[in-house]
């Protein structure tokens, strides 16, 4: 068996790929060889990202926070080889005395839940060697004020990649934990505040910088090609939770 696998004409499917760290995982995947496949809720999007992508490259305009789509989905590409989920809205954080818990339910729809039901309809049309790579957040090991669900998002991140190794194998199944990146998942933050938070997370940082989606799209890579790790979570945070 080959310690690493190889992309060339290897299928991989990015849902949230349209932007962030999924545009940035499939353009990696790509550069390597890989047959990729982008999905994201908006065709406008999708269009512009496979702009960005060789050609040969797909793209489907599919609202994942709805299983049904997701099965469609899935039945209408076939076979795959390695499934990467990163899919989220603009998060939303508040302290816990304030906190909406219908609206907060919801929150755990796109992150979780469907992340779930992706893996439901994809596992039985994962290639042998392949791999399933899921989506969470350091901010379940180091939470800040106000992060009381999303904090809990990426920890049961972390269990379910646990529990989908077991279940799944041989197919791997891991988990990126990333810190702060640079992406449009802070767009509901105003202009000026977000840089303001970028710079002090940058100086709090041990590596002096907010992560580019680029940086982040390296721990998704080393997932799907290594061959040896399932149900493990990868840090990826430039030192913050050390810091
Ligand atoms: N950025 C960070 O600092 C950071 C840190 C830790 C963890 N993360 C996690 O990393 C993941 C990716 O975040 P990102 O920073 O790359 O965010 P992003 O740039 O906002 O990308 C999110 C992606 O999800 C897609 N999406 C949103 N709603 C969707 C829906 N209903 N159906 C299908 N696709 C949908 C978006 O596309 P459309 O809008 O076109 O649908 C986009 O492609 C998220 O789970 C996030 O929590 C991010």
């Amino acid at each position: 068996m080959s310690d690493t696998n190889s992309l060339a004409n290897k299928t991989v499917v990015v849902l949230g790929g349209s932007a962030g760290i999924g545009l940035a995982t499939a353009k990696a995947a790509a550069a390597e060889g890989a047959k990729v496949i982008i999905v994201s809720s908006n065709q406008q999007r999708i269009n512009k990202a496979l702009e960005q992508l060789p050609q040969g490259s797909a793209g489907y305009a599919v609202d994942l926070s709805k299983e049904e789509n997701i099965k469609n989905f899935f039945e209408k590409i076939g076979q795959l080889d390695h499934l990467v989920y990163t899919a989220g809205e603009n998060l939303q954080l508040g302290v816990v005395e304030t906190l909406d818990l219908e609206k907060s339910r919801d929150f755990f729809n796109l992150r979780y839940w469907s992340a779930l039901a992706a893996v439901k309809h994809a596992s039985g049309r994962i290639n042998a060697g392949g791999s399933i790579t899921l989506t969470s957040g350091s901010g379940g090991i180091r939470p800040q004020k106000g992060w009381v669900i999303a904090a809990s998002i990426c920890t049961m991140m972390e269990g379910l990649t646990r529990a989908l190794a077991v279940e799944l194998a041989p197919t791997r199944v891991n988990c990126v934990m990333p810190g702060f990146v640079k992406t449009e998942l802070w767009g509901n933050v105003p202009e000026a505040d977000r840089e303001a938070m970028f710079k002090s997370a940058a100086d709090m940082l041990l590596v002096k910088h907010v992560a580019e989606p680029e940086e982040i799209a390296q721990g998704y890579l080393y997932l799907i090609k290594q061959s040896y790790s399932t149900g493990q979570s990868i840090v990826i945070d430039g030192g913050g939770v050390l810091s």
